[in-house]
C-alpha cells in the first residue's frame, strides 16, 4: 500500500489535539491546545466550556499542522478521530469536524478508541518498545494494566475499581487546598514532605489480582484534614505520604503484571507517568527484576492528536472499515475490550 497521510483529531476531554501522520515518513506535525487555564477557575473540567473551546480551536490547529508539515488539505488521505471514551459533547465536536471534512473531500473517516491511542503512542517515540509489552496506563480517567500483543490485540490485566490514579491525585490536591489540575502541584508539595508523620493505607497492595482502588486513600486524607487544622508542613507531609502510597501500589502491581505475563518490557503512558517518584520506584524495581521501562516523551503521554493519527493509520493498514458519507457516532462509554481481538 502506498504511504498515507492521516489527519488525527483528539477532543475527548480538555485538550484539543490535531496531528498529521505519514505512514511512510512518520509524524509530520502535532499541535495541542490545552484548556487547563480555562477550567482552572472552576476547579475541574466544565464539559460545556470544553466543547465550545474545541469548536474554536480545531480549524486553527488544522491550519497550523498543515503549515508545519508543508502539506495542503488536498494531501490528506484519511481522517481518524477519537470517538470515545470521553465527554459526549467534546467528542461530538471532533467527530463532526472529522465527518464534515471527510465528506467534503470524499476521503475515508474512521473512529478511534482513545485508550488504544494511548496504548500505541509509545510506538511513536524515538526508542519504541517491541511487542509484546505490558502497558501501565495512568491518566486522569483511567488506571489500567494491559498486555499489548500487537496492534488490535490487548488484554486487560487489571484496573482501578474506583478512582483513577490521576483522579486521586487531583481530588487529594483539592483537599489540601491546591489548584486544578492538582497532580503536578501535589507532587511538588510532596517533595518538601517528611516521611513517617502520617500513615495512609496501601490499597490492594497484597491482593492476588492486578486491580487497584484509590478512593479510600482520598477518604483517609479527608479524615486527616478534618481532624485538626493542618499547618503548611503537615500538608506537605500528608502529600508526601499520599504520593508514597499511590506510587508504591502502582509500581508493585506493574511489576506483578510483568511477572504474570512473563514479559520484560513495561510501557508507562498517561499524565501520572510524569510523576518523578513513580519513575524512581519503577526504575529501581525494574533494575532488580531485570526488566526495561519505557517512558514515552511527555507530549505523547498526555492527550494528543498524534496518537489518534498513528492509531488510525495502523487500523487503516489493517483494513479497518471507514466511511465518508458524513455520518458519525461517538461512544462516551466504550470499553476497550470491545475492539480487541484477544491474543
Ligand atoms: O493523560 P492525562 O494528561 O489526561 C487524561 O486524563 O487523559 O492525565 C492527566 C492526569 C491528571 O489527573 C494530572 O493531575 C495527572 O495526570 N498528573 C500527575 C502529574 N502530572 C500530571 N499526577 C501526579 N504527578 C504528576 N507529576
Ligand atoms: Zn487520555
Amino acid at each position: 500500500m502506498p504511504a498515507m497521510l492521516v489527519l488525527g483529531i483528539e477532543s475527548s476531554c480538555d485538550e484539543t489535539g490535531v496531528a498529521l501522520y505519514d505512514s511512510g515518513r512518520g509524524l509530520l506535525a502535532d499541535a495541542v491546545h490545552t484548556q487547563v487555564e480555562m477550567h482552572e477557575a472552576y476547579g475541574g473540567v466544565v464539559p460545556e466550556l470544553a466543547s465550545r473551546d474545541h469548536i474554536r480551536r480545531l480549524a486553527p490547529l488544522l491550519r497550523r499542522v498543515l503549515a508545519e508539515a508543508d502539506r495542503r488539505l488536498e494531501d490528506i488521505d484519511a481522517i481518524a478521530y477519537t470517538a470515545g471514551p470521553g465527554l459526549a459533547g467534546a467528542l461530538l465536536v471532533g467527530a463532526s469536524f472529522a465527518a464534515a471534512l471527510g465528506f467534503s473531500r470524499g476521503i475515508p473517516v474512521l473512529p478511534v478508541h482513545h485508550l488504544e491511542g494511548h496504548l500505541l503512542s509509545p510506538l511513536l517515540s524515538d526508542e519504541p518498545p517491541q511487542f509484546p509489552f505490558v502497558a501501565l496506563l495512568v491518566s486522569g480517567g483511567h488506571t489500567q494494566l494491559m498486555r499489548v500483543a500487537s496492534v488490535g490485540h490487548y488484554e486487560l490485566l487489571g484496573e482501578s475499581l474506583d478512582d483513577a490514579a490521576g483522579e486521586a491525585f487531583d481530588k487529594t490536591a483539592k483537599l489540601l487546598g491546591l489548584g486544578y489540575p492538582g497532580g503536578p502541584a501535589l507532587a511538588k508539595l510532596a517533595e518538601d514532605g517528611r516521611p513517617g508523620r502520617f500513615k495512609l493505607p496501601r490499597p490492594m497492595l497484597r491482593s492476588p489480582d492486578l486491580d487497584f482502588s484509590f478512593s479510600g486513600l482520598k477518604t483517609a486524607v479527608l479524615t486527616a484534614v478534618r481532624e485538626r487544622p493542618l499547618t503548611a508542613e503537615d500538608r506537605a507531609d500528608l502529600a508526601h505520604e499520599f504520593q508514597e502510597a499511590v506510587t508504591e501500589v502502582l509500581a508493585a502491581k506493574a511489576l506483578a503484571a510483568l511477572a504474570a505475563c512473563r514479559l520484560d518490557r513495561l510501557v508507562v503512558a498517561g499524565g501520572v507517568g510524569a510523576n518523578r517518584r513513580l519513575r524512581e520506584r519503577l526504575d529501581r524495581r525494574a533494575a532488580r527484576a531485570g526488566v526495561r521501562v519505557f517512558y514515552p516523551e511527555l507530549a505523547l503521554c498526555t492527550d494528543n492528536g498524534a496518537m489518534i493519527a498513528f492509531c488510525g493509520a495502523q487500523r487503516l493498514l489493517a483494513g479497518a472499515q471507514t466511511r465518508s458519507d458524513g455520518v458519525f457516532a461517538v461512544r462516551p462509554r466504550w470499553p476497550l475490550q470491545e475492539i480487541t481481538g484477544g491474543d
